[in-house]
């Protein structure tokens, strides 16, 4: 084991520690690359602009660095930017580059700035391109159930509670019901990008710079709402901003989990409501006939992993003292995972649901007598009967309950949000509505971006 110290642009460092310390950074942070140059041309525009009696850059100057920082952007989309060891991180790569194609200029950029408010600020702009896509995804899952509910509008279903046999419901109320859980994890996901959508940049260490720094432009320059208040509140809020998005992405794997364990169940041959397509199955290398739903066990197990991350966040935040400490590094790729992984689940949960078939007959074989006990109930109640001695009358003449017929049970149920009560144009609307917010978003972010660059923004590769 070697003692010397390995040279970093910080000085040296003992190998062993330079690679503990660095961790996963070289790989993670190249999802971040595109973001840091873009956080580094706010910056360097903001400084070309700063009242000071001897400019740190001049506009030509600032210029010069943007144009530094869209070819490595340029360079990083076809995969050829690299983080090495000694680099540690995207920030330190990106500044080396700019260095050894501009050479002074490039080791003027990181004035008055710190990574801490660098990454930062990287990471939020990293999470609002990702929000902007979680929203739209979950959306088209959405409009899926809610497509497959048209489609299966006439067909009942059980309902369950514990599992046994309770009430005629319908195969839409089913679908639609994780449509709107969807829809109602969305506002979760909007509370995340209210929080996101906050500019740290010039917090520096945590503790602001003795420059006349204008926070309000780089907020602007890159398309936030506004900047963080408080210098040290915009450090500290580094982590949460990380455990807040999992929180969203939780209660969407929550309702993705809930929805498929329904889909195992109903899709098993002793049940056979629903089938899922071969392709989407997977077999077995002993048992010839055997078609599984593997993904959706697989989605079941995620949720649990997606939520096992937001509890790591939080607690590695919990005893950290204010101000920037290392453990924060750690948070950066719990967000990423548990976004991609939320991500592909609702991808690949659209792309069941589209292809989802019902067996009507099976389904309706599913009724029994029981199922219709409490509307029985109910028609007691109608003739003048009190609730309760219609239930003791029904409990205890069971035998003679007559199976009746779900499909007028289901038209008796005309209530709001009942079996016959579904407003699918409501939810249509809902989504529409959503998407259409998400798309302007992101156009907007853009726009501004291209601005900021300008060049066309995404980069035509
Ligand atoms: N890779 C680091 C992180 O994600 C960058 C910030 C390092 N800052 C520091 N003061 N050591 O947190």
């Amino acid at each position: 084991m070697s003692t010397s110290g390995k040279k970093t642009i910080l000085g040296k460092i003992h190998p062993d520690v330079l690679s503990f310390t660095v961790g996963k950074d070289p790989v993670l942070d190249l999802d971040l690359a595109l973001w840091d140059c873009i956080g580094t041309a706010a910056h360097v525009t903001m400084l070309s602009k700063m009242k000071v009696k001897t400019p740190v850059l001049s506009e030509k100057e600032s210029g010069q660095v943007v144009k530094g920082l869209i070819e490595i952007m340029r360079e990083s989309a076809a995969g050829k930017f690299t983080i090495s060891v000694a680099d540690q991180d995207v920030h330190l790569a990106v500044e080396r580059r700019l260095t050894e194609s501009l050479g002074d200029l490039g080791r003027k950029v990181h004035t008055g700035r710190s990574r801490n408010d660098q990454v930062a600020v990287d990471i939020r702009l990293h999470m609002r391109d990702q929000i902007l896509g979680l929203i739209e995804e979950t959306t088209q899952l959405a409009a899926s159930l809610v497509k497959f509910a048209k489609k299966n509008v006439k067909i009942p279903m059980v309902g369950r509670t514990h599992l046994q046999p309770a009430m005629p419901s319908s195969v839409a109320l089913w679908s639609t019901a994780y449509a709107e859980s969807l829809l109602d994890d969305l506002l979760m996901v909007e509370a995340a990008y209210t929080l996101n959508d906050r500019c740290p940049l010039g917090s520096a260490a945590g503790y602001g710079v003795p420059l006349p720094i204008d926070r309000n432009l780089t907020a602007r320059l890159l398309g936030f709402s506004t900047p963080h208040h408080n210098v040290f509140h915009a450090s500290n809020a580094r982590g949460k901003d990380e455990a807040v998005v999992l929180a969203a992405c939780t209660q969407i794997m929550l309702t993705l989990s809930r929805m498929a364990e329904d889909l195992i169940l109903f899709s098993m041959p002793e049940f056979g409501y629903f089938v899922l397509p071969p392709e989407l199955c997977t077999g077995s290398s002993i048992m010839p006939q055997k078609y599984n739903p593997d993904v959706l066990e697989l989605i079941r197990a995620k949720s649990a992993i997606v939520m096992g991350y937001g509890t790591t966040a939080n607690t590695i935040m919990k005893a950290m003292p204010g101000g920037y400490n290392r453990d924060l590094q750690d948070t950066k790729e719990l967000y990423m995972e548990g976004m991609r992984v939320t991500r592909g689940s609702l991808r690949i949960m659209t792309l069941m649901t589209d292809s989802l078939s019902v067996r009507s007959a099976k389904v309706r074989d599913g009724f029994s007598a029981g199922v219709f006990a409490t509307d029985r109930a109910l028609e007691l109640v109608a003739g003048g009967m009190p609730f309760r001695d219609a239930y003791q009358y029904v409990r205890s003449n069971l035998d003679e309950l007559e199976s009746a017929d779900p499909d007028v049970a289901l038209a008796a149920k005309t209530h709001l949000g009942g079996t016959a009560g579904l407003d699918f144009k409501e939810y249509q609307m809902r989504i529409k509505v959503v998407v259409k917010g998400a798309r302007l978003r992101r156009r907007s972010s853009e726009r501004t971006i291209s601005k900021l660059l300008g060049v066309s923004f995404p980069l035509d590769t």
